[in-house]
């Protein structure tokens, strides 16, 4: 996907992550994404009482993916209580990776880069195949 209005995206997440539900970390994160067939998805954050079972906002994100008939992820980014740009979390550079499009982009808090900028090496469905092939 060319041409990819990072801008309108970090405003799309921003609005995500006012809906964020994090009283435990007081880390309220926001994620906007385009799939390939431009379509925009936004997830945030939801922490419950048990700390370690939150769900980071690219969950709920790869979540309304599925709900709107799954596809790829073309275009993402993630912000902070602050508005700003955030990285992923290992966990979840590697849940982008099952579901980004060959020309993923993403803007991080150093600009725009793609998948093997975030995840290099990245361990995929691929990795799956050549075992049981
Ligand atoms: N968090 C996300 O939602 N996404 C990330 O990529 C980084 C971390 C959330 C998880 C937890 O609710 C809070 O931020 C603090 O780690």
């Amino acid at each position: 996907m060319s041409d990819v209005d990072f801008g309108m995206l970090t405003e799309a997440a921003r609005q995500a992550m006012r809906h964020a539900y994090a009283p435990y970390s007081r880390f309220p994160v926001g994620a906007a994404a385009l799939t390939a067939q431009g379509l925009l998805i936004t997830g945030c954050n939801v922490e419950n009482a048990s700390y370690g079972l939150g769900q980071c906002a690219e969950n709920t994100l790869v979540g309304q993916l599925q709900l709107a008939g799954g596809g790829e992820i073309a275009a993402f980014t993630c912000v902070n209580a602050a508005g700003e740009t955030i990285m992923p979390c290992g966990r979840c550079r590697q849940l982008l990776n099952e579901f980004a499009s060959a020309d993923f982009q993403i803007l991080t808090p150093e600009g725009v880069t793609d998948m093997a900028g975030i995840l290099p090496q990245a361990f995929g469905p691929q990795d799956l195949e050549e075992v049981s092939s």
